[in-house]
């Protein structure tokens, strides 16, 4: 990560909210040049000519490079559940130091931090907050293996593990949504409380950065610039879209089963506090549903009253909201991703921004991105979208 460093004082030279933003953009491209020397190789970039694509080209050297997608699983669904699989053998565990956070409602969520290991030369102290996917959690490989490589750069990084997620009882009748952004920001509030100084960072993968996105782009972001900089991974820009897709024969029908059977196991498990008449699903229905849509209609909406789930996938969607994210943006996503089809991608918006960034590999699927003969990379699917 010494580009970091060298880059970063390059950085210094420019005005300095410019340099704080980029400060961050340096993190979260720190983590995707580790990234990226195991996984993707000349990925398309589609963004605004100007300073931000600049600063991309100059410090991921390897998007010149070739990528070769691992042969023997380069089909797109069987990657994306062997990238996980393996990676899962592959990263070590990650120690993190938890802390439980009482949210305002009673709730509570498992804040898991990790310290940097040293410190870069870096002026600022920088923080990243890492938005898993669906179900994901602190200890899924994908995540484990991110936060070990921004703990490597030199930035500290927390998990933020969703409402009964993590290995942490429920206490109120309330889960989470793709946008609904309340949890995140008492948990953003909370970091800013702790570090009143640092850069904050954003890190958010599949559902997890449509959440990211839906703070980007929100005016709690807008009236205190929060977020310096952020990157999202495999998001599934286009609901709607995305819905269509995963629910295709054979095996996109599959995987969506398996994330529909995930989220009734999180339902089920917490029967105590989410099996009442008092509420507004009725939770047999929940936990019978066989479709992510499924779910969420029977579920997710009622919870966050939504009108449908049309309206809720609508609301949740970011490719027609690209150009509220004012900060440095950088987006990856495969053009073989089972849950985003690459004619999904807002790929125009992104060419007339000047700062955000999508980054296209021609193969990856759903945070599989498994390369060559080093497939301990980072990042899996049994996240949703
Ligand atoms: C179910 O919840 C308990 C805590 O109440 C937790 O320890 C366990 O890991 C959870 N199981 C699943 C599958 O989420
Ligand atoms: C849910 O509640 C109903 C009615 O109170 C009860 O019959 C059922 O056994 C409960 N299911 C679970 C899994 O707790
Ligand atoms: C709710 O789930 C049931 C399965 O329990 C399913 O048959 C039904 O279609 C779902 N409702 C909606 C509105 O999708």
């Amino acid at each position: 990560m010494d580009i970091l460093t060298s880059n970063v004082s390059k950085l210094i030279s420019l005005s300095s909210t410019h340099v704080i933003g980029m400060t961050v953009a340096s993190a979260a491209i720190g983590f995707l040049n580790y990234y990226l020397i195991f996984a993707v190789k000349k990925p398309r970039i589609h963004c605004k000519e100007g300073e931000f694509k600049n600063f991309i080209r100059q410090n991921i050297p390897i998007i010149n490079e070739k990528y070769w997608p691992t042969i023997w699983c380069f089909e797109a669904r069987f990657q994306s559940v062997l990238a996980s699989l393996i990676r899962s053998f592959v990263v070590p565990p990650a120690v993190y130091k938890r802390e439980i956070f009482t949210l305002n409602d009673g709730g509570q969520v498992a804040l898991d931090w990790l310290e940097p290991t040293k410190h870069s030369n870096l002026m600022y102290d920088a923080t990243i907050l890492f938005l898993p996917g669906l179900t994901g959690d602190s200890k899924c490989e994908y995540v484990r293996a991110t936060s070990l490589a921004v703990q490597k750069s030199g930035f500290r990084i927390v998990v933020f593990n969703y409402r009964g997620i993590g290995g942490i009882e429920l206490k109120t009748p309330r889960t989470y949504s793709a946008n609904n952004i309340e949890d995140l920001i008492e948990v953003v509030n909370h970091v800013k409380s702790k570090y009143p100084d640092t850069i904050l960072g954003g890190i958010g993968v599949s559902m997890g950065g449509l959440l990211l996105g839906s703070f980007l782009s929100s005016t709690e972001q807008y009236t205190h610039k929060y977020f310096s900089a952020a990157m999202l991974i495999s998001v599934p820009w286009n609901l709607m879209a995305t819905t269509k897709n995963i629910e295709k024969p054979f095996l996109n029908r599959m995987l969506c089963s398996y994330l529909a059977k995930c989220l009734c196991n999180l339902v089920e498990n917490s029967s105590n506090v989410l099996n009442s008449s008092r509420h507004k699903w009725d939770y047999n229905q929940v936990i019978q549903s066989k479709t992510i849509r499924e779910f969420d209609s029977n579920y997710t909406i009622k919870l966050f009253d939504h009108e449908s789930v049309e309206e809720y996938y609508k609301k949740a969607s970011l490719h027609d909201k690209l150009d509220c994210i004012r900060v440095p943006c950088l987006c990856l996503n495969a053009a073989d991703d089972p849950f985003c089809l690459e004619s999904d991608l807002p790929l125009r918006s992104a060419d007339n921004l000047d700062n955000l960034a999508i980054l296209v590999t021609v193969k990856g699927g759903h945070i599989g991105f498994l390369e060559g003969h080093r497939q301990c990379s980072n990042k899996r699917r049994d996240t949703k979208t």
